[in-house]
């Protein structure tokens, strides 16, 4: 199973990156989400200019950075034990200096310096920008820190380093922070308040990725539909803005109709989709332009309306149903993905029924499914006792996951003796002689390479399928190669 994981993997992806020829050594590992991954490159291009190149060897570094997340409590125990293995490294190598980054930084700041003193030196989401001061800091033999919260995009105009990338594909964030208060989630407290990022620097970032050859990208951030351009600033102040400003705004669909326009040749896929702020305009934008790929992650948590109540999602079941309709009418090949959240405080066995019967409703391509985490500080934690025994949390959990793998192989069976196009990403992982690639609707494709080659978008025909891939034989370059 590939698509259809449960926290502990979500929560463990890492990617270790190497060059090799300078005077500093980084080695950055990444948790968490697509964000964090897109961040770490953003972070190894601001220590580059500082002399930094990155490394995957571990014992050669002078700096080890550790991009963290704290979504879920498996989270940070998971980062907890590499600080701890950082550590024990450390005192062989003592001049190698450890610092954390990313959502953990921001959430327990200098408390891991002080009480905890497992690090160097700590950085919050928004202070990427201050490492060159605070790595000079660490050079003075200080420990340093940032966790200041930003009230504007930070790091537009910085050209971020790919890391361990496939020269295909890659992510481009448009928006930071969330303002939506999910009382479950953490995440508006350590990636602090929304705000989007000046279109001409997307589109200039999306352009220059094309001249070096990438052919899809993920435009990225914890609600991309909430995404609103009228000059800078928080999305909250908008209110306050001038009508000149208001009439020129420029909305998510907007936005995505620009890139398809800008880049006709390129693919374009975005993440993540809070139902709430899902326009019909974004559906129709998807429905003009062929380079706007048929798939939507639309994370919905529960299938009950009061656990939705609770979790202060704000759409019931029905509106939900009702945006997946609007969604298949005007995109009737499109694929839609979920998030789902298993023992939220006071779940009933029939809140749980609902949100099987949702799943049931719907047949979801596939999903990302954990159990209920309580966050210190969130709205849930303060309010509501997480009053869900573990072991119902958990078969709650495998019940989830056993419905989405019947509804993967049921979507993907659909894909049987049809040709999809597929962008050939890079070798499959089970075999050398065959690609691996995604069709616009997100499905991973396996097939025999014969003369295809990295970035060639090829049509294939599916034969085979599991519940997390499909298989074929590539019959051609596609139209739009
Ligand atoms: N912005 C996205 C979600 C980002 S967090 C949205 O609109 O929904 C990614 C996923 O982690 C969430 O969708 C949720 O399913 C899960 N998650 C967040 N906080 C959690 C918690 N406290 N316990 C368990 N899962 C959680
Ligand atoms: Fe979290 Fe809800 Fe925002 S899940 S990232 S507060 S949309």
């Amino acid at each position: 199973m590939e698509k259809v994981i449960n926290e502990s993997i979500q929560g463990c992806s890492t990617s270790l990156i190497g060059h090799n020829n300078n005077i500093k050594k980084l080695y950055i590992e990444s948790y968490g989400c697509q964000m964090n991954f897109s961040d770490s490159e953003i972070v190894a291009s601001i220590l580059r200019k500082e002399g930094f190149n990155t490394t995957s060897k571990l014992k050669e570094a002078d700096l080890v950075l550790v991009n963290t997340c704290s979504i879920r409590d498996k989270a940070e125990q998971t980062i907890r034990k590499r600080l701890e293995k950082f550590n024990s490294i450390k005192q062989i190598n003592p001049k190698m200096k450890v610092g954390v980054l990313g959502c953990m930084a921001e959430r327990l700041k200098s408390k891991l310096l002080d009480e905890e003193k497992i690090v160097d030196l700590v950085v919050g989401p928004d202070a990427y920008k201050d490492l060159p001061n605070l790595v000079s800091q660490l050079d003075a033999g200080n420990s340093a820190v940032n966790v200041l919260l930003s009230k504007v995009e930070t790091y537009a105009d910085i050209d971020p380093e790919r890391l361990n990338t496939n020269g295909v594909t890659a992510f481009v964030s448009i928006t930071r922070g969330c303002d939506n208060m999910c009382t479950f989630c953490v995440v508006p407290f350590t990636r602090g308040r929304e705000r989007s990022r000046n279109p001409i620097s997307i589109i200039k970032e999306i352009n220059d990725l094309w001249e070096k050859g990438y052919k899809e990208i993920t435009l990225l951030g914890q609600n991309v539909d909430s995404y609103l351009w009228y000059g800078g600033g928080l999305k909250k102040d908008y209110s306050k803005a001038s009508s000149i400003q208001k009439a020129s705004a420029l909305r998510f669909s907007d936005l995505l109709e620009l890139c398809a326009k800008e880049q006709p040749k390129m693919r374009f896929r975005f993440s993540t989709s809070n139902p709430q702020d899902m326009s019909i305009d974004v559906i129709k934008n998807m429905a003009k332009y062929d380079n706007i790929c048929n798939h939507i992650h639309l994370p919905v948590q529960s299938g009950s309306d009061d656990i939705l109540k609770a979790m202060n999602r704000q759409h019931t079941r029905e509106e939900y149903l009702n945006l997946v309709k609007d969604i298949k009418k005007h995109l009737p090949n499109c694929t839609i993905s979920h998030d789902m959240i298993c023992g939220f405080p006071n779940e009933s066995e029939k809140d749980h029924q609902d949100t099987l019967d949702l799943m049931e409703n719907i047949k979801y391509s596939f999903g990302y499914m954990f159990t209920y985490s309580e966050r210190p500080g969130t709205a849930a934690a303060r309010k509501l006792k997480d009053n869900i025994p573990v072991s119902v949390k958990k078969r709650r959990l495998s019940e989830v996951i056993e419905l989405q793998q019947r509804h993967s192989s049921e979507r993907n069976k659909e894909f049987f003796g049809q040709v999809t196009e597929v962008l050939i990403e890079k070798t499959s992982k089970k075999s050398d002689f065959e690609w691996a690639g995604r069709n616009p609707q997100n499905m991973m494709v396996v097939f025999p390479k014969k003369y295809f080659k990295p970035g060639d978008l090829v049509q294939v025909k599916i034969n085979d399928y599991t519940s997390a891939t499909l298989k074929g034989v590539a019959i051609g370059y596609s139209k739009n190669n």
